[in-house]
Protein backbone atom coordinates (compact mmCIF):
# COMPACT_ATOMS: atom_id res chain seq x y z
CA UNK A 1 0.00 0.00 0.00
CA UNK A 2 1.28 3.66 -0.07
CA UNK A 3 2.64 4.65 2.96
CA UNK A 4 1.64 8.19 2.38
CA UNK A 5 -2.00 7.16 3.31
CA UNK A 6 -1.17 6.68 6.64
CA UNK A 7 -0.06 10.19 6.83
CA UNK A 8 -3.45 11.22 6.32
CA UNK A 9 -5.56 13.13 9.54
CA UNK A 10 -9.19 11.77 9.91
CA UNK A 11 -11.78 13.96 8.64
CA UNK A 12 -13.25 17.04 11.26
CA UNK A 13 -16.37 15.12 11.01
CA UNK A 14 -15.11 11.25 11.89
CA UNK A 15 -13.38 13.25 14.78
CA UNK A 16 -16.94 14.76 15.95
CA UNK A 17 -18.34 11.27 15.67
CA UNK A 18 -15.87 10.44 17.85
CA UNK A 19 -16.52 13.51 20.03
CA UNK A 20 -19.92 12.36 20.30
CA UNK A 21 -19.67 8.68 20.48
CA UNK A 22 -20.51 8.52 24.57
CA UNK A 23 -23.12 11.42 24.52
CA UNK A 24 -26.92 10.90 24.05
CA UNK A 25 -28.49 14.26 22.84
CA UNK A 26 -31.07 15.32 24.76
CA UNK A 27 -34.42 13.77 23.08
CA UNK A 28 -36.74 17.17 24.46
CA UNK A 29 -35.29 18.08 21.11
CA UNK A 30 -34.77 17.50 17.59
CA UNK A 31 -31.43 17.38 16.03
CA UNK A 32 -29.98 20.54 14.12
CA UNK A 33 -26.76 20.24 12.53
CA UNK A 34 -25.04 23.50 11.92
CA UNK A 35 -21.79 21.45 11.47
CA UNK A 36 -21.11 20.75 8.19
CA UNK A 37 -21.08 22.97 5.51
CA UNK A 38 -23.73 21.56 3.26
CA UNK A 39 -26.13 24.06 1.18
CA UNK A 40 -29.62 23.04 2.44
CA UNK A 41 -31.98 25.26 0.62
CA UNK A 42 -33.70 23.97 -2.85
CA UNK A 43 -31.95 23.09 -5.77
CA UNK A 44 -33.16 25.92 -7.96
CA UNK A 45 -35.86 24.94 -10.65
CA UNK A 46 -33.36 25.78 -13.90
CA UNK A 47 -30.96 23.18 -12.79
CA UNK A 48 -33.19 20.29 -12.03
CA UNK A 49 -35.70 21.11 -14.99
CA UNK A 50 -32.26 20.98 -17.12
CA UNK A 51 -31.33 17.93 -16.21
CA UNK A 52 -34.75 16.12 -16.63
CA UNK A 53 -34.49 17.98 -20.25
CA UNK A 54 -30.89 16.26 -20.60
CA UNK A 55 -30.96 13.27 -19.71
CA UNK A 56 -30.00 11.40 -22.82
CA UNK A 57 -26.58 12.68 -21.79
CA UNK A 58 -26.08 9.39 -20.09
CA UNK A 59 -26.09 7.12 -23.07
CA UNK A 60 -22.26 8.34 -24.17
CA UNK A 61 -19.30 8.82 -22.29
CA UNK A 62 -18.09 12.69 -22.04
CA UNK A 63 -14.79 13.92 -22.95
CA UNK A 64 -12.28 14.82 -19.97
CA UNK A 65 -12.26 18.56 -21.46
CA UNK A 66 -16.00 18.54 -21.16
CA UNK A 67 -18.37 20.27 -24.39
CA UNK A 68 -17.19 23.86 -25.70
CA UNK A 69 -20.73 25.08 -24.93
CA UNK A 70 -20.00 24.53 -21.36
CA UNK A 71 -17.01 25.83 -21.20
CA UNK A 72 -17.73 28.89 -22.92
CA UNK A 73 -20.71 29.29 -20.62
CA UNK A 74 -17.94 29.37 -17.78
CA UNK A 75 -15.99 31.57 -19.43
CA UNK A 76 -18.89 34.05 -20.04
CA UNK A 77 -19.81 33.84 -16.03
CA UNK A 78 -16.26 34.38 -15.27
CA UNK A 79 -16.11 37.50 -17.66
CA UNK A 80 -19.72 38.76 -15.93
CA UNK A 81 -18.73 38.46 -12.80
CA UNK A 82 -15.45 39.55 -12.37
CA UNK A 83 -15.06 42.09 -15.40
CA UNK A 84 -12.63 40.26 -16.75
CA UNK A 85 -11.55 39.79 -20.76
CA UNK A 86 -13.76 36.93 -22.39
CA UNK A 87 -10.86 33.52 -20.33
CA UNK A 88 -9.92 31.42 -24.10
CA UNK A 89 -12.58 28.18 -23.40
CA UNK A 90 -10.40 26.43 -25.41
CA UNK A 91 -7.33 26.71 -22.98
CA UNK A 92 -7.95 28.13 -20.11
CA UNK A 93 -10.61 26.44 -18.34
CA UNK A 94 -11.19 22.76 -17.62
CA UNK A 95 -14.36 21.20 -15.72
CA UNK A 96 -14.00 19.15 -12.55
CA UNK A 97 -16.55 17.31 -10.76
CA UNK A 98 -16.76 19.94 -7.75
CA UNK A 99 -13.94 22.02 -6.13
CA UNK A 100 -13.01 19.33 -3.88
CA UNK A 101 -11.32 16.65 -6.39
CA UNK A 102 -10.24 19.44 -8.39
CA UNK A 103 -7.88 20.81 -5.21
CA UNK A 104 -6.68 17.23 -5.06
CA UNK A 105 -5.85 16.25 -8.88
CA UNK A 106 -4.40 19.78 -9.47
CA UNK A 107 -1.55 19.31 -6.71
CA UNK A 108 -0.91 15.77 -8.19
CA UNK A 109 -0.23 17.29 -11.36
CA UNK A 110 1.79 20.58 -10.26
CA UNK A 111 3.66 18.56 -7.82
CA UNK A 112 7.35 16.50 -8.36
CA UNK A 113 7.01 13.87 -5.91
CA UNK A 114 10.87 13.56 -6.11
CA UNK A 115 11.47 16.45 -5.28
CA UNK A 116 9.68 16.77 -1.53
CA UNK A 117 8.56 20.16 -2.08
CA UNK A 118 6.14 22.45 0.08
CA UNK A 119 2.80 23.30 -0.17
CA UNK A 120 1.81 26.39 1.84
CA UNK A 121 -1.43 26.29 3.38
CA UNK A 122 -3.63 28.80 5.32
CA UNK A 123 -4.41 27.75 8.86
CA UNK A 124 -7.60 26.94 9.38
CA UNK A 125 -8.36 25.29 6.37
CA UNK A 126 -10.04 22.98 4.14
CA UNK A 127 -8.20 19.50 4.53
CA UNK A 128 -8.15 18.48 1.22
CA UNK A 129 -5.48 21.41 0.93
CA UNK A 130 -3.11 18.57 3.36
CA UNK A 131 -4.30 15.74 1.78
CA UNK A 132 -3.30 16.70 -1.93
CA UNK A 133 0.14 17.74 -0.49
CA UNK A 134 1.05 14.72 1.75
CA UNK A 135 -0.36 12.12 -1.54
CA UNK A 136 1.70 14.53 -4.07
CA UNK A 137 4.90 14.02 -2.01
CA UNK A 138 5.12 17.31 -0.49
CA UNK A 139 4.90 18.60 3.22
CA UNK A 140 2.16 21.34 4.22
CA UNK A 141 3.62 24.56 5.54
CA UNK A 142 0.78 26.35 7.48
CA UNK A 143 0.06 30.08 8.00
CA UNK A 144 -1.76 30.97 10.62
CA UNK A 145 -4.96 33.05 9.97
CA UNK A 146 -4.62 36.22 12.40
CA UNK A 147 -7.81 37.33 14.39
CA UNK A 148 -6.25 40.50 14.82
CA UNK A 149 -6.23 40.95 11.55
CA UNK A 150 -9.69 39.90 10.17
CA UNK A 151 -7.94 36.82 9.89
CA UNK A 152 -5.20 37.20 7.32
CA UNK A 153 -2.57 34.94 7.22
CA UNK A 154 0.98 36.56 7.65
CA UNK A 155 2.81 35.60 4.48
CA UNK A 156 5.72 37.72 5.49
CA UNK A 157 6.49 35.50 8.34
CA UNK A 158 7.23 32.69 6.15
CA UNK A 159 10.82 32.18 6.22
CA UNK A 160 13.05 32.71 2.82
CA UNK A 161 14.17 28.72 2.67
CA UNK A 162 10.41 27.66 3.36
CA UNK A 163 9.47 29.52 0.11
CA UNK A 164 12.68 27.92 -2.02
CA UNK A 165 10.95 25.01 -1.80
CA UNK A 166 7.27 26.22 -1.99
CA UNK A 167 6.19 24.55 -5.06
CA UNK A 168 2.14 25.45 -4.63
CA UNK A 169 0.06 28.11 -2.21
CA UNK A 170 -3.29 27.13 -1.48
CA UNK A 171 -5.52 29.74 -1.08
CA UNK A 172 -9.39 30.39 0.22
CA UNK A 173 -11.23 33.46 -0.35
CA UNK A 174 -13.48 34.03 0.98
CA UNK A 175 -12.16 31.38 2.96
CA UNK A 176 -13.83 28.57 5.06
CA UNK A 177 -14.02 28.95 8.31
CA UNK A 178 -13.09 32.45 8.80
CA UNK A 179 -14.69 33.88 5.59
CA UNK A 180 -11.78 36.85 5.77
CA UNK A 181 -11.52 37.87 1.49
CA UNK A 182 -8.24 38.67 0.03
CA UNK A 183 -7.86 41.95 -0.80
CA UNK A 184 -6.05 43.38 -4.27
CA UNK A 185 -2.98 44.71 -1.85
CA UNK A 186 -2.81 41.18 -0.45
CA UNK A 187 -3.00 39.48 -4.03
CA UNK A 188 -0.24 41.66 -5.01
CA UNK A 189 1.88 40.59 -2.69
CA UNK A 190 1.23 37.00 -3.30
CA UNK A 191 1.73 37.24 -6.98
CA UNK A 192 4.98 39.03 -6.44
CA UNK A 193 6.16 35.80 -4.18
CA UNK A 194 5.06 33.74 -6.84
CA UNK A 195 6.88 35.66 -9.32
CA UNK A 196 10.26 35.50 -7.12
CA UNK A 197 10.10 31.76 -6.07
CA UNK A 198 8.18 30.08 -8.72
CA UNK A 199 5.18 28.36 -6.85
CA UNK A 200 1.72 27.85 -8.37
CA UNK A 201 -1.37 29.63 -6.68
CA UNK A 202 -4.72 27.48 -6.31
CA UNK A 203 -7.29 29.81 -5.64
CA UNK A 204 -10.37 28.00 -3.85
CA UNK A 205 -13.51 30.23 -4.45
CA UNK A 206 -16.64 28.07 -4.07
CA UNK A 207 -17.91 30.62 -1.17
CA UNK A 208 -17.66 33.01 -3.92
CA UNK A 209 -21.36 34.34 -4.28
CA UNK A 210 -22.46 33.99 -0.52
CA UNK A 211 -21.56 38.15 0.58
CA UNK A 212 -23.70 40.58 2.34
CA UNK A 213 -23.52 43.46 1.00
CA UNK A 214 -22.87 44.96 -2.89
CA UNK A 215 -19.44 44.15 -2.55
CA UNK A 216 -18.93 40.63 -4.57
CA UNK A 217 -15.82 39.27 -3.21
CA UNK A 218 -12.38 39.81 -5.56
CA UNK A 219 -11.68 37.11 -7.64
CA UNK A 220 -7.98 35.59 -8.46
CA UNK A 221 -8.52 35.96 -11.87
CA UNK A 222 -10.17 39.20 -11.42
CA UNK A 223 -7.06 40.51 -9.01
CA UNK A 224 -4.63 39.33 -11.96
CA UNK A 225 -6.48 41.43 -14.27
CA UNK A 226 -6.46 44.50 -12.09
CA UNK A 227 -2.83 43.94 -12.05
CA UNK A 228 -1.78 43.67 -15.50
CA UNK A 229 -0.67 39.92 -15.53
CA UNK A 230 -1.59 38.88 -19.01
CA UNK A 231 -2.31 34.82 -18.84
CA UNK A 232 -2.64 34.60 -15.40
CA UNK A 233 0.87 33.31 -14.96
CA UNK A 234 0.97 30.84 -11.90
CA UNK A 235 -2.54 30.97 -11.07
CA UNK A 236 -5.39 29.21 -11.41
CA UNK A 237 -9.08 29.73 -9.64
CA UNK A 238 -11.32 26.89 -8.58
CA UNK A 239 -15.46 27.28 -8.27
CA UNK A 240 -18.10 25.13 -8.14
CA UNK A 241 -21.56 25.44 -8.03
CA UNK A 242 -22.44 23.53 -5.09
CA UNK A 243 -23.07 26.54 -3.07
CA UNK A 244 -23.68 29.16 -5.41
CA UNK A 245 -26.15 27.30 -6.79
CA UNK A 246 -27.30 24.65 -3.99
CA UNK A 247 -26.08 22.00 -6.11
CA UNK A 248 -23.07 19.87 -4.28
CA UNK A 249 -24.88 16.40 -5.55
CA UNK A 250 -24.44 17.41 -9.13
CA UNK A 251 -20.66 17.44 -8.44
CA UNK A 252 -20.15 20.52 -10.81
CA UNK A 253 -17.10 22.67 -11.05
CA UNK A 254 -13.92 24.19 -12.81
CA UNK A 255 -10.64 25.58 -12.84
CA UNK A 256 -9.93 28.88 -14.52
CA UNK A 257 -6.36 30.25 -15.36
CA UNK A 258 -2.85 29.62 -16.70
CA UNK A 259 -3.25 27.76 -20.06
CA UNK A 260 0.22 25.78 -19.70
CA UNK A 261 -0.84 24.62 -16.41
CA UNK A 262 -4.19 23.36 -17.59
CA UNK A 263 -3.01 21.33 -20.27
CA UNK A 264 -0.62 19.62 -17.56
CA UNK A 265 -3.78 19.71 -15.38
CA UNK A 266 -6.17 18.06 -18.64
CA UNK A 267 -3.24 15.22 -19.05
CA UNK A 268 -3.43 14.48 -15.63
CA UNK A 269 -7.48 13.98 -15.70
CA UNK A 270 -7.49 11.80 -18.76
CA UNK A 271 -5.76 9.06 -16.61
CA UNK A 272 -7.12 10.15 -13.13
CA UNK A 273 -10.46 9.63 -15.26
CA UNK A 274 -12.90 12.51 -14.02
CA UNK A 275 -15.23 13.46 -16.39
CA UNK A 276 -18.14 15.40 -16.15
CA UNK A 277 -21.65 13.77 -17.69
CA UNK A 278 -23.13 15.71 -20.81
CA UNK A 279 -26.20 15.54 -18.73
CA UNK A 280 -24.87 17.64 -15.61
CA UNK A 281 -22.63 19.94 -18.11
CA UNK A 282 -25.82 20.98 -19.54
CA UNK A 283 -27.43 21.36 -16.26
CA UNK A 284 -24.81 23.46 -15.24
CA UNK A 285 -24.81 25.59 -18.46
CA UNK A 286 -28.39 26.38 -17.23
CA UNK A 287 -27.03 27.05 -13.82
CA UNK A 288 -24.18 29.46 -14.65
CA UNK A 289 -26.50 31.52 -17.15
CA UNK A 290 -28.55 32.10 -14.26
CA UNK A 291 -28.12 34.77 -11.54
CA UNK A 292 -31.67 35.22 -10.36
CA UNK A 293 -31.49 32.32 -8.15
CA UNK A 294 -27.96 33.07 -7.13
CA UNK A 295 -29.30 36.24 -5.84
CA UNK A 296 -32.37 35.33 -3.86
CA UNK A 297 -29.72 32.86 -2.19
CA UNK A 298 -27.95 35.33 -1.26
CA UNK A 299 -30.78 37.20 -0.17
CA UNK A 300 -31.80 34.36 2.68
CA UNK A 301 -28.21 34.00 4.13
CA UNK A 302 -28.12 37.69 4.18
CA UNK A 303 -31.48 37.31 6.55
CA UNK A 304 -29.88 34.77 8.31
CA UNK A 305 -26.95 36.56 9.66
CA UNK A 306 -28.65 39.83 10.11
CA UNK A 307 -30.96 37.59 12.10
CA UNK A 308 -28.71 35.33 14.06
CA UNK A 309 -25.68 37.87 15.11
CA UNK A 310 -27.19 40.10 17.55
CA UNK A 311 -28.19 37.17 19.48
CA UNK A 312 -24.82 35.48 19.17
CA UNK A 313 -23.16 38.36 20.33
CA UNK A 314 -23.66 38.57 23.82
CA UNK A 315 -22.95 35.29 24.42
CA UNK A 316 -19.35 35.21 22.31
CA UNK A 317 -16.64 36.70 20.21
CA UNK A 318 -18.61 36.52 16.78
CA UNK A 319 -18.43 39.25 13.90
CA UNK A 320 -19.72 39.46 10.48
CA UNK A 321 -17.78 37.43 8.32
CA UNK A 322 -16.37 39.12 4.90
CA UNK A 323 -18.76 36.48 3.36
CA UNK A 324 -19.07 32.44 3.03
CA UNK A 325 -22.27 31.12 5.36
CA UNK A 326 -20.16 30.51 8.54
CA UNK A 327 -19.66 31.98 11.82
CA UNK A 328 -16.09 31.76 13.16
CA UNK A 329 -16.99 31.98 17.17
CA UNK A 330 -14.70 32.26 20.00
CA UNK A 331 -16.17 30.90 22.71
CA UNK A 332 -13.69 30.24 25.06
CA UNK A 333 -13.45 34.24 27.00
CA UNK A 334 -17.16 34.35 27.58
CA UNK A 335 -18.05 30.66 28.36
CA UNK A 336 -15.12 29.58 29.62
CA UNK A 337 -15.47 26.19 27.46
CA UNK A 338 -13.01 25.47 24.91
CA UNK A 339 -14.47 24.47 21.69
CA UNK A 340 -14.76 20.88 22.31
CA UNK A 341 -16.67 21.29 25.10
CA UNK A 342 -19.01 23.75 23.53
CA UNK A 343 -19.73 21.68 20.94
CA UNK A 344 -20.15 18.44 23.16
CA UNK A 345 -22.40 19.91 25.95
CA UNK A 346 -23.78 21.89 23.40
CA UNK A 347 -24.82 18.00 21.66
CA UNK A 348 -25.66 17.08 25.31
CA UNK A 349 -27.90 19.14 26.25
CA UNK A 350 -29.70 20.88 22.93
CA UNK A 351 -29.11 18.70 20.03
CA UNK A 352 -26.98 20.92 18.00
CA UNK A 353 -24.32 20.14 16.24
CA UNK A 354 -21.71 22.66 15.94
CA UNK A 355 -18.03 21.57 14.91
CA UNK A 356 -14.95 22.48 17.04
CA UNK A 357 -12.61 25.02 15.11
CA UNK A 358 -9.63 22.86 16.05
CA UNK A 359 -10.70 20.05 13.86
CA UNK A 360 -10.31 22.31 11.08
CA UNK A 361 -6.68 23.30 12.17
CA UNK A 362 -2.98 22.23 12.30
CA UNK A 363 -1.18 23.10 15.48
CA UNK A 364 1.69 25.15 13.93
CA UNK A 365 4.13 27.94 15.17
CA UNK A 366 3.08 26.65 19.00
CA UNK A 367 -0.88 27.05 18.54
CA UNK A 368 -3.99 25.69 16.69
CA UNK A 369 -5.96 28.88 15.48
CA UNK A 370 -9.04 27.05 15.54
CA UNK A 371 -8.67 26.25 19.59
CA UNK A 372 -11.74 27.67 21.43
CA UNK A 373 -13.64 28.51 18.26
CA UNK A 374 -16.67 27.29 16.70
CA UNK A 375 -17.85 26.86 13.34
CA UNK A 376 -21.52 27.32 12.86
CA UNK A 377 -23.03 27.00 9.44
CA UNK A 378 -26.11 28.58 8.63
CA UNK A 379 -27.04 26.56 5.92
CA UNK A 380 -30.71 25.15 7.23
CA UNK A 381 -33.30 27.77 6.19
CA UNK A 382 -33.75 30.14 8.70
CA UNK A 383 -36.36 29.22 10.94
CA UNK A 384 -34.37 26.15 12.00
CA UNK A 385 -31.21 28.28 12.46
CA UNK A 386 -32.91 30.34 14.58
CA UNK A 387 -34.06 27.82 16.41
CA UNK A 388 -31.07 26.92 17.03
CA UNK A 389 -29.06 29.86 17.49
CA UNK A 390 -32.12 30.59 20.25
CA UNK A 391 -30.83 27.13 21.68
CA UNK A 392 -27.64 28.18 22.17
CA UNK A 393 -28.07 31.43 23.50
CA UNK A 394 -30.19 29.04 26.26
CA UNK A 395 -27.25 27.42 26.80
CA UNK A 396 -24.96 29.69 27.68
CA UNK A 397 -27.19 31.24 29.48
CA UNK A 398 -27.54 28.72 31.67
CA UNK A 399 -23.68 27.56 31.99
C1 LIG B 1 -13.15 25.66 1.21
C2 LIG B 1 -13.82 24.61 0.40
N1 LIG B 1 -13.31 24.31 -0.78
C3 LIG B 1 -13.87 23.36 -1.56
C4 LIG B 1 -14.98 22.67 -1.14
C5 LIG B 1 -15.51 21.59 -2.03
O1 LIG B 1 -16.75 21.85 -2.51
P1 LIG B 1 -17.27 21.23 -3.88
O2 LIG B 1 -16.43 20.05 -4.19
O3 LIG B 1 -18.68 20.87 -3.60
O4 LIG B 1 -17.10 22.30 -4.90
C6 LIG B 1 -15.55 22.94 0.10
C7 LIG B 1 -16.73 22.19 0.57
O5 LIG B 1 -17.23 22.30 1.63
C8 LIG B 1 -14.96 23.95 0.90
O6 LIG B 1 -15.44 24.28 2.09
Amino acid sequence: MNPLLGRLQSYPFEKLRQLFADTSPNPAYRHINLGIGEPRHPTPDCIRQAICDNLDGLASYPATLGQESFRQAIAAWLMRRYNIPLPDAATQIVPTMGSREALFSLAQAVLDPAEHGIVVCPNPFYQIYEGAALLGGAEPYFVNADPASNFNCDYDSVPDEIWNRTRLLYLCSPANPTGAVLTLEQWKQLFALSDRYGFVIASDECYSEIYFDDNAPLGGLEAAHRLGRDGYPRLVMLSSLSKRSNAPGMRSGFVAGDAAIMKQFLLYRTYHGSAMSQTIQNASIAAWNDETHVIGNRAKYQAKFAAALPLLQPVMDVAMPDASFYFWADVFRKTGLSDTQFAQRLYAEYNVTVLPGSYLARTAHGINPGDNRIRIALVAEQEECLEAIRRITDFTGRL
